[in-house]
Parts: structure tokens; C-alpha cells; sequence
């Protein structure tokens, strides 16, 4: 229904009709994406209805601004414990200080993108919404949060929200505007989440040793002829499908006959179809323990469902199969779908720069594995990839550009990479990238894992770069290696005059990988080295490291 609407506009790109005076300006704030994703759809669909829109990342707009503004739909995604996305802080922070104006003149409409099965779901969002409330803006619709299925429930959001905006923004006179040429086009025709390229596997090779804890696999996907592009720094989105004999397990535990057909999307597939292409059956999550809960009247579950921390605790260890031993149950198998999520793709941080490797895109995969009981237990993209995938087989991917890791436009800046590991991914990426540009600026790299002999990722690569002299410099700290733990935060405390030169040299910072531990010791271990050296208080050193993250010399990829 929302294209056919869109569809009856005018194809014109001169609209000389009475339009509505005002403007809507659509702020942004990403972590991965897809809140620019939604954002840029609100705007195709605000030029369609003739409203004039402006598109703007959080980081580019100026909180003091917002007095001036009639109009404003904020689509913010969350990560890690309920912080705001990077480009979004200083904006965040100055909604809540002093300096904030009064904005009785503002409509307002917000959507969080977030993940559920986190305490601080869409807390980014909530706090906008709040704030601005609180400085007298009025919300043109009520909040939404939307879980990692967004599509649907932020595409209803947004028509409703246009309507609001068309009912408040005043008819004005007539003007002619000039809609930016392509802008209702699909003319980019470029491969989509929901249009996915189906590339095919070219190699998937495990790269840690034969006694290493962990199995990383090189992933090689062939591009070509798909015209798809990417930057270093990008991820690429892996469209998966679930392990069949999961599904039977899952099945076979609920009694349900995997011919039962059930509705999706208004398509009449078997369970068992349903359940390998369209949902989500590994991890578990705490709102799928509370229905099943529910739905199965296990008493065990349903006290667990009183104590959030319990609760918490126990969906992250268990997964959807485990939480379905509780007790054999009458659920049909519609029940079972009405619990599960639709299935989402995975994003992996991209390995390779097309410099390197043309029409190829690389990835460095961790599979997840863990014992359950006696039960091996796996996640779903990464076993798709490394044991159902076979070589020259076909697999859904797009590229999720990513603004907030990017490579200096300058090629004499210098940069320091931090990636322990799989984060070591997209430093493969920016090293074969500047590589190629022959850039001049200096390459420092810290990588960490557990073990030298069988987890040092990329080695004989990063040894030939350091002799070619690519790469200036590699610090690595081997956690297990030693009776006490030395991670990559370590080092660069070791390093701290070096690391305080480089940063007054003008380096650019990145961090990949591990968000709930690592980038946060690498974080405080990056103001204590800025902190002596610098000879600053705590709290300069924080300045200066904001400092650094507004000028997007200090970027971060965490997941
Ligand atoms: P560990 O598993 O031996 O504790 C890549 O996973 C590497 O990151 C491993 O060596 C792992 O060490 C290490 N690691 C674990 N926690 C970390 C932290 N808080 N900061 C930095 N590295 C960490």
C-alpha cells in the first residue's frame, strides 16, 4: 500500500501545486545504519507528498539550531548499554544541559531502533523524546521503538508521521521546487537488505590454528558482475539460513509435523521451511522466554520471568531450543512463529579493499560454538557460513556503507588501527587500501588474542607489510600466552609517549571489535595516555578525546 500511494504522485519533478510551507528536517543518528536506512526512506517519501525535507546526521546538526526548526523526526539507534550512537553524543549531551533553548515551536517525532532483548532498549530514543518534551516541543505522534525487525512497524510509523507533519505544517503560497533529480528514482539500483545480491562463496578457509579455543574463517564471496562496491570500512549484510537439523530438533521436541503449513507474509510455507528462511532459532531472548512462559505454563519459566536479572541471564546462556525443553507443549506451530523473530541478516565488518581484490569482498568470521549439556550449540550465521556453505554456492549479501569508519581523505595522515580479534578485520581492509593509494601516512597496528601460535590472524601478511615496510609498526599482546592476561589496552599504556606524538602528528584512532569490554579499557587506556602525556586533568583528557571523535579522528566499530 505505501508504494502505491507514492506511485500516483506525479512524475514531474516540477511541482508547482500548493505545497506546505514549512520544512521537515529528519535527523539521524547511526551506529550501522539502519537509521540512516529509515531516515532516507521518511525523506523519499516526504518528496513524494511534496513536503521539503532536510537530511542530517546528527553529528552535522547543531543542537542550537533546533530553535529554528518547525519540524523535526529524530531516528536514533542504541548500542551497547544504552549509550547513543558516536555521532550523536554531542547532541544528546547538549539536549540535556543549560544551554538547551526552549522549543514551544517544534513538532516533533521520534523512532528508536534498537534490540529488545537489551535492558536499555531504545534508550537513545527515549531520551530524546524526553528531552524535548521537556523543553515544550510537541510530539506529533507517540514514540516508536522498534525492535531488530524494524521494517515494517518504522514503515507505517513513517506514513503516519508525514500525514501529522503535512496536518501542522501551514499551506503556504504556491512555489516551485525543484526536486533533486533521481531522488524518487530507484535509478541508484543498488543491492538492498531487501534486495539483496546473491553473490556466491568463493573460499572459506579456518585461519586459527589446529589447538586454538576459537575457529575464524577467511570468508571470499565473488562479486562480479554484480556492479556492487564497497570502502574499507564498510560491512557487508549476509542474508543466512538456519540449520536444518536445528529446525528438526525444534520440531521434534514440540511434536509438530514439519509439513504443517503456516502463513507468512500471506505465503503458505511448511514449519520447517518457515523456520529455516524467515526466523530467528538460535539465541534466545528475554521476551521469548516470557510468552513461552506463557503459552507453555512451565512453572520453572514463569518464576524466572519475575527476576529481571535472572531472566536476562538465563535467555543469554539458553537458546530457543533450550528454553523449549521446559515441558512438551500444545503449541501449534503458528503459536511457535508468533514467538520468533523474523530472521535478520548479519552484518560483518568487511575485510578487503576492492583495490586489492576487485570484484571479491573478504570477511573474518568467528563462529560461535558452545557446549550446552551434552549439546553442541552454534549461531546462525556464522555456521551457515563456515560449515553449511559450500564452496561456489550461492549467498544473499549487500554492502551497509558505513560513514563512521572511514579512512583519512588524506593519505599522509598517519593512523593507528586497534583490533583485536576478528576487530583486526577492517585493518586488513585499510591496509591493503593504502597500500594501494601508495599513501605516505604512517600505519600502527595493535592486535590481541589468546594465543600466538594459533590465533595470530592474518600473520604472514601483517609480517610481510611490517617488511615492506607498509605497516610502521605492530604491537600484539597475546592474553594466554603468559600466567597473567596482557591485553591490547596494555600495550598502548607501554606505548604512551609514542601513542601521544602520533595523536599530536594529527593520527587518525580506530577501534574494532569487542563493545562490552575492549572498547571500553581501550577507551579509558587512550585518556590516561592523553591524560600524563599531555599533562591533563581527567577531564581534559576527556575534552581532548571528544575533541578527536567530533573531528572524526577517533572512529569506532563495536559490536
Ligand atoms: P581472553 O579471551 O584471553 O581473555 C580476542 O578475543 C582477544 O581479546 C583475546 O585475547 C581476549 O582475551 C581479549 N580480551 C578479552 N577481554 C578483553 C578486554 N577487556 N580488553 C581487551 N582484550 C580483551
Amino acid at each position: 500500500s505505501q508504494s502505491s500511494t507514492t506511485a500516483s504522485v506525479p512524475a514531474s519533478n516540477v511541482l508547482a501545486a500548493a505545497k506546505p510551507a514549512g520544512k521537515l528536517t529528519i535527523i539521524y543518528a547511526s551506529q550501522t545504519g539502519n537509521a540512516k536506512g529509515v531516515a532516507q526512506a521518511l525523506q523519499q517519501q516526504a518528496l513524494a507528498q511534496d513536503i521539503a525535507v532536510n537530511l542530517v546526521s546528527a553529528g552535522d546538526f547543531k543542537g542550537k539550531n533546533l530553535s529554528k526548526e518547525t519540524h523535526v523526526i529524530i531516528i536514533a539507534s542504541t548500542h551497547g548499554e544504552g549509550e547513543a550512537p558516536d555521532d550523536a553524543i554531542e547532541l544528546h549531551q547538549f539536549l540535556q544541559s543549560k544551554k538547551a533553548p526552549q522549543l514551544s515551536n517544534l513538532h516533533y517525532g521520534v523512532i528508536g531502533l534498537g534490540d529488545s532483548s537489551y535492558e536499555f532498549f531504545c534508550q537513545t530514543a527515549k531520551d530524546f523524546d524526553r528531552y524535548l518534551a521537556k523543553l515544550g516541543a510537541k510530539p506529533m505522534l507517540d514514540r516508536l521503538d522498534c525492535d531488530v525487525d524494524y521494517e515494517v512497524a518504522a514503515a507505517e510509523w513513517r506514513t503516519q508521521a508525514l500525514a501529522k507533519t503535512k496536518q501542522t505544517l501551514s499551506t503556504g503560497e504556491a512555489e516551485v521546487v525543484q526536486l533533486p533529480v533521481g531522488q524518487n528514482a530507484t535509478s541508484a539500483a543498488t543491492y538492498t537488505k531487501q534486495n539483496p545480491y546473491t553473490a556466491s562463496l568463493l573460499v572459506s578457509q579456518k585461519i586459527t590454528g589446529r589447538n586454538s579455543d576459537k575457529d575464524v574463517r577467511h570468508i571470499e564471496i565473488d562479486l562480479e558482475g554484480s556492479g556492487l562496491s564497497y570502502q574499507a570500512g564498510d560491512a557487508l549484510g549476509v542474508w543466512f539460513e538456519n540449520d536444518p537439523q536445528l529446525v528438526d530438533a525444534i520440531l521434534a521436541k514440540l511434536d509438530l509435523d514439519a509439513a504443517t503449513s503456516v502463513d507468512v507474509d500471506g505465503s503458505n510455507l511448511s514449519i520447517r521451511d518457515a523456520l529455516i528462511s524467515h526466523y530467528e532459532i538460535t539465541a534466545s531472548n528475554p521476551q521469548f522466554v516470557t510468552q513461552y512462559a506463557k503459552l507453555s505454563g512451565s512453572k520453572k519459566l514463569q518464576k524466572l520471568v519475575d527476576d529481571r536479572e535472572k531472566l536476562r541471564e538465563y535467555a543469554a546462556n539458553n537458546q530457543i531450543i533450550d528454553v523449549l525443553t521446559a515441558k512438551k507443549t500444545v503449541l501449534t506451530a503458528s503459536q511457535l512463529i508468533s514467538l520468533l523473530r523474523r530472521l535478520t541478516p548479519r552484518l560483518y565488518s568487511i575485510a578487503s579493499s576492492q583495490q586489492e581484490v576487485g570484484e571479491e569482498v573478504h570477511l573474518t568470521v568467528g563462529v560461535v560454538e558452545f557446549s550446552q549439556g551434552d549439546e553442541q550449540r552454534q549461531g546462525g550465521a556464522s555456521s551457515f557460513l563456515s560449515q553449511r556453505l559450500q564452496e561456489g554456492a550461492a549467498v544473499k549479501v549487500f554492502v551497509e556503507t558505513n560513514h563512521n569508519f572511514k579512512l583519512p581523505a588524506d593519505d599522509n595522515t598517519p593512523v593507528i588501527m586497534i583490533g583485536p580479534g576478528t576487530g583486526i578485520a577492517p585493518f586488513r581492509a585499510f591496509v591493503q587500501e593504502r597500500d594501494n593509494r601508495e599513501a605516505t601516512g604512517k600505519n600502527w597496528l595493535f592486535f590481541g588474542d589468546r594465543t600466538f601460535t594459533e590465533d595470530f590472524l592474518y600473520q604472514v601478511e601483517w609480517q610481510k607489510y611490517l617488511k615492506d615496510g607498509v605497516v610502521d609498526q605492530i604491537d600484539v599482546a597475546f592474553s594466554r600466552d603468559q600466567a597473567e592476561k596482557i591485553y591490547v589496552q596494555q600495550r598502548i599504556l607501554e606505548q604512551a609517549p609514542q601513542v601521544w606524538q602520533w595523536l599530536q602528528a594529527g593520527s587518525h584512532v580506530y577501534v574494532c571489535g569487542d563493545a562490552t569490554h575492549m572498547a571500553k579499557d581501550v577507551h579509558q587506556a587512550l585518556l590516561t595516555v592523553i591524560e600524563q602525556q599531555g599533562k591533563k586533568t581527567r577531564e581534559q583528557a576527556e575534552q581532548y578525546l571528544n575533541e578527536l571523535r567530533k573531528d572524526k579522528r577517533y572512529q569506532r566499530d563495536m559490536y
